[in-house]
């Protein structure tokens, strides 16, 4: 039942792409948790680079989270972005505690990334019968987040001309 007396689309059409997108939602919402974690933590080589890049990310993930939140009550239904409701939805293995190297930072953050990204798309799988302006909300975040997995991941492929000659 929608929260506003006016829509655009059947209310159980909406209902139910409101419900696609709010599965997603405790993932994005730890998924800038365990960014921020991952750029005050890291330490080692190429500190300022990898910390910084995380911000930037960071900055895009909580914009387009926002974005899918409030598409959720557009829709009609209120979205549940609780400390408690991320802890216990969240599909994202917990980020490790303390100070954690470039390496492994890159590696956990480009995991979480790419996990992120297959709900997403399977996200817009679903929504592509429902609302395609829901669906074209997650297509645009979605590639975004797999420019930034690019931009992350490509820092521990090893020097391509020294792995030719091993
Ligand atoms: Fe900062």
């Amino acid at each position: 039942m929608s929260a506003f007396p006016r829509s655009v689309l059947a209310e159980d059409v909406q209902a139910r792409a409101a419900e696609v997108l709010q599965e997603l939602l405790p993932d994005l919402l730890d998924l800038g948790l365990l960014l921020k974690q991952a750029h005050w933590n890291v330490v080692g080589r190429n500190f300022r680079s990898v910390h910084e890049q995380l911000d930037d990310i960071v900055d895009r993930v909580r914009t387009a989270t926002d974005e899918i939140a409030e598409r959720i009550v557009t829709l009609g239904s209120p979205a549940d972005g609780r400390a408690g409701t991320v802890a216990s939805a969240s599909s994202l293995p917990a980020y490790p505690e303390g100070f954690v190297s470039t390496t492994e930072t890159i590696e956990c953050v480009a995991d979480r990334m790419a996990r992120c990204g297959r709900r997403l798309r399977e996200g817009i799988e679903r929504l592509g019968d429902l609302d395609p302006i829901s669906e074209d909300l997650l297509i645009a975040f979605t590639a975004d987040l797999e420019k930034a997995l690019w931009m992350i991941q490509a820092q521990e492929v090893a020097n391509p001309r020294e792995a030719a000659h091993a």
